[in-house]
Order: C-alpha cells, then sequence, then structure tokens
C-alpha cells in the first residue's frame, strides 16, 4: 500500500563522476517495495518549490530491517541537480511503493537482466530477490562510459554473473549492451531455456530476461526477444507529471491479453511491462 512519507536523507553521496545514491529512513517503503517499484520524490525542499512536481524514482535498495530506501541517480536538470545537493539530516516528501513491479513463478530457473544507464537501478534489488529463490541470474550493465556503470558490487555480491559494456570501450565490451547480451547468452543456449509462450514467465521453459533503460534498448530486447520466444519484462522510463495513474501523461501503447491495442499508464499499470504487448510505434 503506497504512502505520502518524510524520508531523512542517511546518506547522498556521488558513487562515480555520474552517478549518485541517496538512502533515506522511509520504513514503511522499505517494508512494502518490491523489485521494480518505484517512488515520487519532492526534491525541491525550499520554500520555493521549485521544481513544483515530483520526479519518479526507482528504489535501487530496500532494507526493512534498516528501515532504509536507496535510489540511485544521475543529476541531470534542475530536480535531481537540487537532490544531488542534500545532506544528511535533510528531509524530503517521498511517496511509494508506486506501480507494478517485476513477477516471476516457480518455473523460472535462469533470468538474464539487462540494464542500461540508470535502468541498471531496480535491477539491483530483482537480483538479489531473484537469486535468494535460488534463481540463477546473469547481469548486463551498459552505458556511455566508465562513469555510468554501477552496481556490479551489488550484483556480484548477490551470486549473480556480471558483464560489462560501455560505448566507448572505457569498461567491459565495447559497444551496445545487447550485442553483448546476444554474444553471450547465444553462446550459453539462454535463449534455448525461453518459456515458449512470451506472455509467461518461467512456468515452462524456465527462462526470462528482464530489463530496464532508454526505450531504444528496451525497443530493441523486446525484438530479440520476440524472435527467440523468450519473456522479456521492461521497466519503463517515461516522463511522468502525477504518477498516480491521473493525467495519462506517462501513457504508451500496449496490446492487452485480447489483443486489443489501448493506453496503458507506465506509473500505474507499469512501470514494468510484457514487452511483447509494448506497440513502440503507438
Ligand atoms: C518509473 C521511473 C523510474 C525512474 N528511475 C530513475 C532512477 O532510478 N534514476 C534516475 O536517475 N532517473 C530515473 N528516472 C528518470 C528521472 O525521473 C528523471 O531523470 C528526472 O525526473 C529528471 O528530473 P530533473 O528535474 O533533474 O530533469 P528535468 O529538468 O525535468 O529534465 C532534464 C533533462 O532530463 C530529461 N528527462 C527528464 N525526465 C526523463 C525521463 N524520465 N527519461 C529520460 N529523460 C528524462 C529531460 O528531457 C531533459 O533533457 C525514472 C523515471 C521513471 C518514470
Ligand atoms: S504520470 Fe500521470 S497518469 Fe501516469
Amino acid at each position: 500500500m503506497a504512502g505520502d512519507y518524510w524520508g531523512k536523507v542517511r546518506e547522498n553521496a556521488a558513487i562515480s563522476r555520474e552517478i549518485y545514491r541517496m538512502t533515506l529512513d522511509l520504513p514503511e517503503i522499505a517494508a512494502a517495495a518490491r523489485p521494480g517499484q518505484f517512488v515520487m520524490m519532492t526534491v525541491s525542499g525550499d520554500e520555493a518549490q521549485d521544481p513544483f512536481l515530483r520526479r519518479p524514482f526507482s528504489v535501487s535498495g530496500m532494507d526493512a530491517a534498516a528501515g532504509t530506501v536507496s535510489v540511485h541517480y544521475r543529476a541531470v536538470g534542475r530536480g535531481t541537480r537540487a537532490m544531488a545537493r542534500k545532506a544528511p539530516g535533510d528531509s524530503l516528501r517521498v511517496m511509494g511503493p508506486l506501480g507494478r513491479g517485476f513477477w516471476w513463478d516457480r518455473g523460472l530457473r535462469r533470468a538474464a537482466l539487462v540494464g542500461g544507464g540508470v535502468g541498471i537501478a531496480p535491477l539491483l534489488p530483482l537480483a538479489r530477490a531473484l537469486t535468494a529463490d535460488g534463481i540463477q541470474v546473469g547481469a548486463f550493465l551498459g552505458a556511455q562510459n566508465k562513469a555510468g556503470l554501477f552496481g556490479a558490487d551489488v550484483l556480484e555480491a548477490a551470486g549473480c554473473r556480471t558483464y560489462a559494456a560501455t560505448d566507448d570501450g572505457s569498461g567491459g565490451y565495447k559497444g551496445l549492451v545487447t550485442e553483448l547480451l546476444l554474444k553471450v547468452a547465444d553462446a550459453q543456449g539462454f535463449f534455448d531455456s525461453g518459456a515458449g509462450d512470451v506472455s509467461v514467465c518461467g512456468s515452462q521453459g524456465g527462462g526470462s530476461v528482464f530489463a530496464c533503460g532508454p526505450a531504444p534498448m528496451l525497443r530493441v530486447l523486446t525484438e530479440i526477444c520476440g524472435v527467440r520466444r523468450m519473456p522479456c519484462q521492461i521497466s519503463m522510463e517515461e516522463r511522468m507529471a502525477c504518477g498516480l495513474g491521473v493525467c495519462m501523461g506517462c501513457a504508451v501503447s500496449a496490446a492487452g491479453a485480447d489483443g486489443v491495442v489501448r493506453r496503458a499508464r507506465v506509473c500505474g499499470d507499469g512501470p514494468v511491462l510484457d514487452g511483447a504487448e509494448v506497440r513502440w510505434d503507438g
């Protein structure tokens, strides 16, 4: 159940030249959040309330025992730059946990996690949850350069095999993370474990792809998985205004189980959607 809380900042630090991690005391959200869910944060905190609209961030870590929630972010604009100036002890208004997270069933045996840029964030708690369920996980991290890569330590501690790709070759494989996925997954026969029924994650064949990142990366992944009959869940990072399913500002086109294409709200029907259902050309 989502709520609206004051979260006191415990830690807010740059973990690379490009990426920050903020950890806040938010016991209710820490206890309730599932991998793939997000929070809406008021990042201004000043009297001018600028920027006014809250900003969405994936939960990148939740510790129910400590009562803390973490987000990883890149300072790209007014809101995230204001966020980067917050210090331990400051408080922010945070609503969550919101949206539909990743899902899987007991038939899932193997998972490939694919993260592009800050899209790596929601894969960190997902990796922990999957490996805790005894699922074999390979994680593929992509960024423009080495400073944009993060999370390999968390993923490896969770027991995942981790692979990295950068556009400029400054970290890991030089090229797109989707190319790296294809090379490794084809060599290891990962796609042979596809469920066959692309709407089911794990029930039959035991394999699935879970991804978050920029839309072009997600689109390529859904095409790769579609050809190989592999289930693919994608967490979308559309721009959002209300985050509550009211404004339709985050809507994308998606086909339902009945095949009819409708407008799906990323904030409420997602952010995690079945990749096979998304209609990229509207
Ligand atoms: C469900 C969801 C989860 C997200 N999780 C994360 C996360 O974990 N970490 C993170 O850093 N970011 C995440 N984002 C994106 C984040 O919300 C935006 O980066 C943030 O709102 C930018 O706010 P700003 O005020 O700094 O930028 P603005 O001043 O509003 O914009 C600055 C620049 O960023 C671009 N931009 C703004 N929002 C987005 C967006 N959603 N996608 C792509 N470009 C955008 C603008 O077009 C502009 O070029 C997520 C978005 C969604 C919808
Ligand atoms: S952001 Fe308003 S409906 Fe999704």
